[in-house]
């Protein structure tokens, strides 16, 4: 029963996050509102990720590293709340919050297979041939110039009736053409 009523009370006082209800409670009072010290608003989790004078006062999954928690502990000066003591734990707490956040993703690294597929296709050079009379479109280019290369020539034009053959060797499946 004990533990129930923990966990409704918890539940209900620290809502889905428990970041801001307990920085409202120690820090609200001059960090709320048009009038925020520092120009650091705790009103919301946006808030305190633009922050204030010196940029985002936390950052999500590396409380120790977020200005927030480092103006309690006096890390960095002055120290938090200003004129009042911290309540016990509540250090803890804030740097626990953050860290549980779900870290931001990296700033998207250059990747290589999406520059590929924005990059404006554009038309390769059609390689040279020592025989010219074989080719009839450009891509006989690229063929003959490998067949070039490995010093082979090119088989003479197949009949229509072995063309044929083939065609129907391959519609059925045949492997000896
Ligand atoms: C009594 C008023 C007061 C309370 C309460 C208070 N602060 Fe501040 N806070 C200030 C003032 C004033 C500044 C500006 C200090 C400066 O610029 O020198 C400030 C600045 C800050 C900054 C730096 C913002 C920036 O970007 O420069 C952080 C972080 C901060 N407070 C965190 C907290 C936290 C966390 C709490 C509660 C645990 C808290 N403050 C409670 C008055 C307060």
């Amino acid at each position: 029963m004990r533990l129930c009523i923990v966990v409704v009370f918890s539940t209900l006082a620290w809502g889905q996050d428990p970041l801001l209800p307990l920085l409202k409670q120690q820090c609200g009072g001059c960090h709320t509102g048009s009038q925020a010290q520092g120009g650091l608003s705790m009103d919301s989790i946006d808030a305190l990720r633009k922050g204030g004078k010196h940029g985002p006062a936390l950052t999500p999954g590396a409380g120790a590293q977020s200005l927030l928690v480092q103006h309690m502990t006096g890390e960095k000066t002055p120290r938090m709340p200003l004129g009042s003591p911290l309540a016990a734990g509540a250090i803890e707490a804030v740097t626990a919050a953050i860290n549980a956040m779900p870290a931001m993703p990296a700033v998207a690294k250059k990747d290589a297979h999406f520059d590929w597929l924005l990059r404006v296709p554009t038309a390769g050079q059609v390689p040279p041939t020592k025989r010219t009379g074989w080719i009839k479109n450009p891509i006989d280019a690229f063929v003959l110039a490998n067949l070039e290369k490995q010093g082979m020539t090119p088989a003479a034009e197949a009949s229509r009736r072995a063309l044929l053959r083939r065609i129907a060797a391959h519609s059925r499946g045949d492997a000896g053409l």
